[in-house]
């Protein structure tokens, strides 16, 4: 069974952007702890980053046609403003767990809310990059 894991805007600025907000690991090295983390599970991840929504909105299809277990997404600013993601997330049928490095609920008002959230079967957030490497244990064991 293959994981989607995507990323949106800014993430792969990881490592220099904000450490003390999200951490000093890069978005490759998050990449290879969870495909080490996948291979243990008997799962494989197919992991991407794009600055686009509507490239998100194509690859939530792609999990569907493809018949991806489950997705994990980090869909940084687009988490509080794209309907686009919401509605996309509620038609392809695959279950969507909301990743994020910070908690945006203990952040500025403006990230409090979640269109993401409003659509995912459950969320991990506010663990740095662990938050993936929960999501992925959810993932595995939906
Ligand atoms: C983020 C939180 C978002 O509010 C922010 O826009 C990001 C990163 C996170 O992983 O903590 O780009 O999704």
């Amino acid at each position: 069974d293959t994981v989607f894991v995507l990323n949106g805007p800014n993430l792969n600025l990881l490592g220099t952007r904000e450490p003390e907000i999200y951490g000093s690991d890069t978005l490759a090295d998050i990449e290879a702890s969870l495909v080490e983390q996948a291979r243990g599970l008997g799962l494989a991840v197919d992991f991407r980053q794009t600055n686009h929504e509507g490239v998100l909105v194509d690859w939530l299809h792609e999990a569907r046609a493809s018949g991806a277990k489950a997705v994990l997404l980090n869909a940084g600013a687009y988490t509080h403003t794209s309907i686009a993601l919401l509605d996309a997330i509620r038609a392809i049928g695959v279950p969507v767990i909301e990743v994020h490095l910070s908690d945006p609920a203990r952040r500025e008002a403006f990230r409090h809310v979640s269109y993401v959230g409003m659509a995912a079967v459950d969320e991990v957030k506010g663990l740095g990059a662990r938050s993936y490497a929960v999501a992925l244990d959810k993932a595995a064991a939906l």
